[in-house]
């Protein structure tokens, strides 16, 4: 009785194939997508927000604080308002920019600040941090 059921399957198969033309190379054939459903180009990228500069409330929350205590003191209010101290910063390089170079006491264009925060420490990544784009998130 088993061997009729499978060759039975087997027979069935084989006309289920044999019944459609197989296709040929090139040959147009018509896709009909089910409703609803999305090709990959009809699909939006995420709505990711791109960051293309500082952020203003990371720099007024968590690094303003910081320069405040250690900066302000010789430069008044360079290191304060976000659109000052943005100046001193290239976005996404800081080893371009001032602010991270000075306040690590690395050279910078022929020009060697006291080391205020060392390179490694946490200040430095705060810094680091902001410049490579770092976002508060609540
Ligand atoms: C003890 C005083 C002192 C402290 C504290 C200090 N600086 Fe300075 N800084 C100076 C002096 C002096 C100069 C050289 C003169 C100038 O350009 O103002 C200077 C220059 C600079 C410059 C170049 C100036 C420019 O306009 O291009 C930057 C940038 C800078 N400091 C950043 C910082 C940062 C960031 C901090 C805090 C992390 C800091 N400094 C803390 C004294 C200080």
């Amino acid at each position: 009785m088993k061997k009729i059921i499978l060759s039975l399957l087997a027979l069935m198969t084989v006309a289920a194939c044999g019944a459609r033309t197989p296709l040929r190379r090139g040959q147009e054939i018509s896709v009909q997508l089910p409703a609803g459903f999305q090709k990959p180009s009809d699909t939006k990228p995420t709505d990711q927000p791109q960051v293309t500069d500082v952020d203003k409330t990371y720099y007024d929350t968590v690094l303003q604080p910081l320069l405040e205590k250690k900066c302000t003191m010789c430069h008044d209010d360079k290191f304060g308002p976000f659109d000052s101290a943005k100046k001193f910063v290239v976005f996404k390089k800081p080893d371009e920019s001032k602010m991270y170079m000075t306040a690590t006491g690395k050279e910078f264009s022929g020009f060697k600040h006291r080391q205020v925060f060392k390179p490694d420490s946490a200040e430095a990544m705060t810094i680091v941090t902001w410049i490579n784009g770092g976002k508060v998130t609540q």
